[in-house]
């Protein structure tokens, strides 16, 4: 229930709206507390031989009565509602935020269809309980006191009389309340593996086609869905037992006060007219017994469901920034000393000891097999992984203490898996930055050697790609990407092996173009191709995180270790490939 709390700064944005939905509950309520009054009187005036001008009058009183309660119950929906709208809308852009800020890490650790889940079901029961669940406890707490109060005065023994189940609806209502709040959350953790399983096969489309898995896929996805299926009906089962058993009860209440009411009547201990309004009373309690155990309901999934999205909001960013605000000049020298690390969760070590001395506007080359921590060893550098502290250094300085905002804009980093997003090719280029305009984006494009692709296109620059466009190569993609790295006009460019589905040809003419960008700025090249790195002012061999060889092309040709023979071996390839 503590978790309810963390509402309230959300409902304290709309004061307005708050107070003047709940004086609307309020003037709705007190209007239906007069509709029984006003009965009870006419029916006690017609034992009195009432004029028909009489009835006119309560009816005409009982008319204006329903149409205040009615105006006030229309403005109190009206108001509540959007309420929870509003809340759900500031909701949801805090959850978003949230997210973008959370490291890569967490993308790993989390499936996407289960954050996705929070932001839609979750999301919704809360919104449920931020609207229909305050409106309706609201006014069924007033109803009913206002009732009570009534019906006491009329006649106290009976109104104790006719509560006498009450006891029972509480029991009831808790045992299945209890019961409904953990099928509920068994149903919504089997929604959220629900979303992830049709998450996974839509983005997972070609593999599955591709290794014509589409049977098993869909039979995988009925067994969840079946599984979510069957939760579903067994909380159905309980929830639809509920409100029958409570109006068992409530029914019970009213045998009971026809019986003992009718001889009060007869005895003259209450009028009529009186009998009539308590019974009118009673029937305005059954309605708050029912709605207490919906809004309970209400109530238990908007906690739980605010609880699996305080969960994320609770996840601290584990990339913390120590100089926010602040902007750092950053130059580009780049250094590493000592560095180890190894993911956390895992005990063995991706990079044992790597040292590294770059100067500003030098280019490195990085060679290595897959998995001996090149992609690792550049996360490092702005800090998608956290380095440990004093380890890696830009202009001599520990990155962990570089303003952000100033590292991360004055890096370009280019992944091996290149992401588009569904939207033109410009558009795409243009994430690199904010603001860039479509020069710059034409040039990035060119340096990235796109020129021939897009005249291909059929929109060049403003050809879609993605889900709704045009499928681009792997080659493509990376140099859609690498554009996008080149538009920020970054100080230090991070090239992790991202031409590696371009053939080798393609990939030197676009780095012989490219070595015209690389002057006067520090460059770091994964590749797996010695011709890729040879020009580079130092080059390092990879060996499981160890720096094995380092020098120069030529020094490490010299050196004749694992480097030269990797050369020799492309050489040969390169040989063969042209017979
Ligand atoms: N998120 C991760 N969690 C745990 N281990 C990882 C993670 N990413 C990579 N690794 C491991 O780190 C090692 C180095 O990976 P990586 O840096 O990607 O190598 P490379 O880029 O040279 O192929 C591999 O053994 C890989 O399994
Ligand atoms: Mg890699």
């Amino acid at each position: 229930m503590r978790v309810l709390g963390h509402l309230v700064p959300y409902f304290k944005r709309y004061p307005a709206k708050l107070a003047s939905g709940i004086a609307c509950i309020a003037l709705a309520v007190t209007a239906g507390l007069f509709g029984p009054i006003i009965v009870g009187r006419a029916v006690d005036s017609f034992v009195e031989q009432a004029s028909s001008a009489t009835l006119f009058r309560y009816g005409l009183l009982l008319v204006v009565v329903t149409a205040v309660q009615g105006v006030f119950s229309f403005g109190q929906r009206l108001i509540l509602v959007s309420l929870s709208r509003d809340i759900e809308y500031d909701i949801r852009n805090d959850y978003f935020e949230h997210l973008e800020a959370l490291p890569l890490s967490y993308y790993q650790r989390n499936y996407t269809g289960d954050l996705m889940a929070r932001a839609t079901n979750d999301l919704q029961a809360v919104r449920m309980l931020c609207g229909p669940a305050i409106m309706y406890a609201t006014s069924t707490l007033l109803t009913a006191s206002g009732a009570l109060f009534f019906m006491i005065g009329i006649h106290w023994r009976l109104t104790l009389l006719s509560l006498a189940a009450m006891p029972l609806v509480a029991v009831t209502t808790q045992v299945f309340g209890q019961r409904i709040h953990v099928l509920f959350d068994k149903v919504q953790e089997q929604f959220s593996s629900l979303s992830t399983k049709v998450q996974e096969s839509l983005s997972g489309a070609r593999v599955v086609r591709a290794h014509a898995r589409e049977a098993s896929e869909v039979e995988a996805f009925e067994r969840t869905n079946a599984e979510y299926v069957r939760r579903s009906k067994k909380l159905i089962r309980w929830t639809t037992a509920f409100h029958p058993l409570l109006q068992l009860l409530v029914g019970l209440g009213f045998v009971a006060v026809l019986w003992f009411g009718g001889t009060l009547v007869w005895r003259g201990e209450i009028s009529v007219g009186e009998f009539v309004s308590f019974n009118f009373f009673l029937s305005k309690l059954v309605w708050p017994m029912i709605a207490i155990g919906w809004v309970i309901n209400l109530v238990q999934r908007g906690t739980a469901s605010l609880g699996r999205i305080r969960r994320v909001l609770e996840t601290e960013p584990e990339i913390i920034d120590l100089s926010p605000g602040s902007a750092d000049a950053i130059v580009g020298a780049l250094g590493m000393s000592q560095l180890s690390f190894r993911y956390p969760g895992s005990d063995e070590s991706v990079l044992a000891d790597v040292e590294l001395e770059l100067g500003a506007g030098e280019t490195l080359g990085i060679v290595g097999r897959t998995g001996s921590g090149k992609s690792t060893l550049l996360s490092l550098i702005p800090r998608l992984l956290d380095p440990p502290s004093d380890r890696v250094f830009v202009d001599g300085r520990d990155v962990r203490f570089l303003s952000l905002a100033s590292l991360r804009e004055a890096i370009g980093v280019v992944p091996q898996e290149a992401f588009l997003f569904s939207t033109s090719v410009a558009a795409n280029i243009a994430l690199g930055k904010q603001g860039a305009d479509p020069e710059a984006v034409a040039r990035a494009a060119d340096l990235a050697g796109l020129a021939t692709d897009l005249e291909s296109f059929p929109k060049g620059l403003d050809t879609l790609v993605g889900e709704r466009g045009l499928t681009l190569s792997g080659g493509q993609k990376q140099r859609v990407a690498l554009a996008r790295a080149l538009v920020r006009d970054p100080r230090i460019l991070l090239l992790d092996d991202c031409l590696s589905a371009v053939d080798a040809d393609t990939e030197e003419r676009i780095l012989r173009n490219l070595r015209r960008v690389f002057v006067g700025r520090t460059v770091v090249v994964v590749s797996h191709r010695i011709s890729a790195v040879r020009q580079a002012d130092q080059i390092i061999a990879l060996d499981r995180g160890r720096v094995v060889e380092r020098g120069s092309h030529a020094d490490l040709m010299k050196l004749d270790g694992a480097y030269a023979d990797l050369a020799r071996r492309q050489q040969l390839e390169e040989e063969l490939a042209a017979v």
